[in-house]
């Protein structure tokens, strides 16, 4: 996600919120991640957090103030409006909302959401009462309506003493819709993009399973480009290493079988389908209920077949879905990836070299190649599995069928 922000300008503004505070940290991610942060406090945002901390982490003068001296206030912000990136509002207050719904501008920051085109996200703040109410949930319906973006609020206790939503959201949850809003990328908006992903456990008995190494790294950078691209994305994931992303719908599905159950209910509403899980290829039939007892004889587990979830879908989609999956060799892998393409009756294949330190399992780069039926292999250089899934999703949406799914 780190590139997401490279050399980008981001306006941050922050309003009255007991959550001001973590404007800091949010500040100290992006700086890291390469963006040139503009901290803009609201006088709300003042009694909150001071605008030396954030001047100190951004590196930027803090804009508190309409009218400083010294200063041409309609050229400046005109200006901010034009260069900015990204404007993110994070705590934003009930006010700021409902004045930026309603073309209020009495500060710097309500003036400059006016003047600005750049993509706009709120991360709400505000006690529960005053979020649930129909004027807030209006004018946020209404940000909306205007192509706003909104991430949260996350429920818990609040600082007034009440639980349900309103509290900030996470840090990361807030830098993920950050490097969606900024893409600002509509090539799959009303698209529904259904993967698999991770890891599967097969049981010996209620203690011990038959794993593999997936991580659900992979998983994660497609759901999160799908994302980028304006889609609604489910996940069907078995175990992993790493939580999906923010936006996503999540199904667990630990086994094979599970994992099939829950792609063929949703597949009818699927535009796109990735099978990016390492699904095992075998499972115990009737796992024993109680913990097997330990000897000192050999252990022989049968093993039955487990369906072919990425088949099952080549094999039954509807003509406008299109269905991808991926192929983890260790050698031959175009012979391999050719096979497995057209036996799962596939639109695209990713085969992927799952035997270096820096391409496979766990790790944070992949050497694949995209095979498609009718076309020469196309070959990758070393990637981050960020950009194999952008380059991914280019590629799918130049597949002949993609027509069909993109006009549909
Ligand atoms: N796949 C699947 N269901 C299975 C096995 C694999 O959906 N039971 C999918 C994977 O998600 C991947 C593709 O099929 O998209 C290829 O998986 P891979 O493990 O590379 O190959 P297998 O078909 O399992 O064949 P082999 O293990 O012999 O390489």
């Amino acid at each position: 996600m780190a590139r997401d922000f490279k050399d980008k300008v981001i306006v941050l503004g922050v309003t009255g919120s007991v959550a001001a505070y973590k404007a800091c940290e949010l500040a100290s991610r992006l700086v890291e991640a390469g963006a040139e942060v503009i901290p803009v406090l609201t006088s709300g945002g003042r009694e909150f957090v001071g605008a030396a901390s954030l001047e100190g982490i951004t590196g930027q003068r803090a804009i508190t103030d309409m009218f400083e001296p010294a200063q041409n206030p309609e050229i400046e912000h005109i200006a901010l409006a034009r260069r900015a990136d990204l404007f993110l509002i994070a705590p934003a207050s009930a006010n700021v909302i409902a004045k930026s719904a309603h073309g209020l501008a009495d500060d710097w920051l309500s003036t400059t959401l006016l003047a600005t085109r750049a993509p706009v996200l709120y991360a709400p703040a505000m006690n529960t009462k005053m979020y649930q109410h129909p004027a807030t949930q209006d004018n946020i319906a209404l940000l909306k309506r205007r192509g706003c973006h909104f991430v949260g609020p996350g429920s818990g206790a609040l600082a007034c003493g009440e639980f349900g939503p309103g509290r900030l959201i996470d840090t990361p949850a807030i830098l993920e819709a950050a490097s969606i809003a900024l893409r600002n990328d509509h090539s799959l908006e009303g698209k529904h993009v259904l993967l698999t992903s991770g890891a599967n456990h097969e049981p010996i008995d209620p203690v011990r399973f038959i794993g593999n190494r997936s991580s659900g790294k992979m998983g994660y950078a497609i759901a999160l480009e799908a994302l980028k691209r304006g889609a609604q994305v489910t996940v069907i994931t078995g175990p992993c290493d790493v939580a999906p992303p923010f936006g996503v719908t999540i199904i667990q599905a630990d086994t094979a079988v599970t994992m099939l159950d829950a792609v063929t209910d949703l597949l009818p509403s699927a535009d796109i389908f990735v099978a990016a899980a390492a699904v095992a290829d075998y499972r115990i039939e009737n796992p024993p209920t109680k913990k097997q007892k330990r000897d000192d004889q050999p252990l022989r587990l049968e093993l039955t077949p487990n369906p072919d979830i990425a088949a099952h879908v080549g094999l039954t989609r509807a003509a406008h879905q299109i269905a991808v999956g991926f192929a983890a060799e260790t050698h031959d892998f175009l012979e391999h990836a050719q096979r497995k393409l057209q036996e799962k009756q596939l639109d695209l294949i990713v085969a992927n070299d799952v035997s270096g330190a820096d391409s496979g399992f766990g790790t944070e780069t992949s050497r694949a190649w995209f095979l498609t039926p009718d076309e020469e292999a196309e070959v990758l250089p070393l990637l981050a599995k960020s950009e194999l899934a952008e380059r991914l999703f280019t590629r799918i949406l130049a597949l002949p069928r993609a027509a069909a799914v993109c006009d549909g």
